[in-house]
């Protein structure tokens, strides 16, 4: 019997792995950059009120959302286009300024997210390679660009995995010296560092920007995000939008979520104050070099031992991190999110045990 022929995708997907999640059991599970503290539906809605949510029609456009996003950011609720999880609009903005034969400069080490969807969108991705410490300086954004001349540039900020911020005036000196580029900033971990380029945001009309309820709004599992753009380019982004993306669970529980301004100033608090005593706990290790973060999250360098080894160490514990050793620009590096006060006990309890036994060389 002669072999089946089966489709192919392009070329450019043919060898395309998929995105690497841990699923491995642990305790202490601070991989992934959640909130940590467990956040049930319930909290939201009563078993009275989901009588209220009717399945058989189409969502509606969020528009008690939008206002309540637009209250937060300070925006108009024509700004925003929603997205299931920010990754799904972070591929809107690929699929419709980027795309063949268009190229994303991205900042390395960054959000491995960025460089997947350029990919999948059909475009291609070029790198500048910062390395850690992780300082993107205007001269040197502005020469990358004037490098690469790209139709995308992305600037994380703070940035995952280094967990420091990219100055303003970086990424608004490359914003208006090329008006012509869509200038895209993932704001995902801004609320915890307590910046923002949103109030920037009608001087450049072409930048737009990406927020999470993945993160400070503890609701990684209800998949939201939102994309605030310029009226300039709303017109691109909605006709290319896919119809009732959002569900109708989704877009109620999202407005009652984002609506919770003390849930927000508690975790603010916790994770400034938490961050502090893990990033104290870390840096008396000394095989190790640790990066200071305004984020939930902290990156720190091995001096000696190999990423796999000392990731294996925690999870023997039963505290699960981050191995982002294979991120480019990240050799060596592993990643710890802030969890709740008690996680960080076990993380900060396990530092000695999994630090002393004498580690292989490379
Ligand atoms: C920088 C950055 N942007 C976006 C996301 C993903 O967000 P979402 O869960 O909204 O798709 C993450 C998640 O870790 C992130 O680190």
């Amino acid at each position: 019997m002669t072999e089946r022929k089966l489709p192919r995708p392009r070329a450019q997907l043919a060898q395309f792995q998929p995105y690497r999640t841990q699923m491995l059991k642990a305790d202490v599970r601070i991989n992934a950059n959640e909130w940590p503290e467990p956040n049930p539906v319930s909290r939201y809605l009563s078993a009275d009120e989901l009588d209220g949510i009717i399945l058989n029609r189409y969502p509606g456009r969020g528009d008690e959302l939008r206002e309540v996003l637009s209250a937060r950011w300070g925006t108009a609720p024509d700004e925003l286009m929603l997205g299931n999880g920010s990754n799904e609009l972070l591929l809107q903005v690929f699929l419709v300024f980027g795309g063949h034969d268009r190229k994303t400069l991205l900042f390395h080490p960054t959000y491995s997210m960025h460089g997947r969807l350029t990919e999948i969108a059909g475009g291609t991705v070029a790198t500048e390679m910062v390395g850690l410490p992780y300082e993107v300086t205007r001269d040197r954004a502005l020469a990358a660009m004037a490098r690469v001349r790209p139709e995308i540039v992305v600037f994380t900020t703070p940035n995952n995995p280094t967990g420091n911020t990219i100055a303003d005036d970086v990424i608004l000196s490359v914003a208006e010296q090329y008006p012509e580029t869509l200038v895209l900033v993932d704001e995902a971990y801004s609320d915890f560092a307590g910046t923002s380029l949103v109030g920037r945001r009608a001087e450049f009309p072409n930048m737009v920007i990406s927020k999470t309820f993945s993160k400070v709004l503890a609701a990684a599992g209800l998949r939201v995000g939102a994309l605030i753009v310029r009226p300039e380019l709303m017109g691109f982004f909605t006709a290319a939008a896919l119809p009732y993306n959002v569900s109708t669970l989704t877009l109620t529980v999202a407005a009652r979520v984002a609506r919770d301004e003390k849930a927000v100033a508690h975790r603010l608090e916790l994770a400034a104050g938490e961050r502090a005593r893990v990033l104290a706990a870390l840096r008396k290790v000394p095989t190790i070099e640790v990066f200071p973060s305004v984020t939930n999250f902290i990156l720190f360098r091995l001096r000696e031992g190999t990423p796999a080894e000392i990731h294996a160490r925690f999870l023997a514990q039963s505290v699960l991190i981050r191995d982002v050793s294979m991120w480019p620009g990240c050799d060596r590096c592993l990643r710890a999110s802030i969890g709740t006060p008690a996680e960080n006990d076990r993380f900060i309890a396990a530092l000695d045990g999994v630090f002393a036994a004498k580690a292989t060389s490379r």
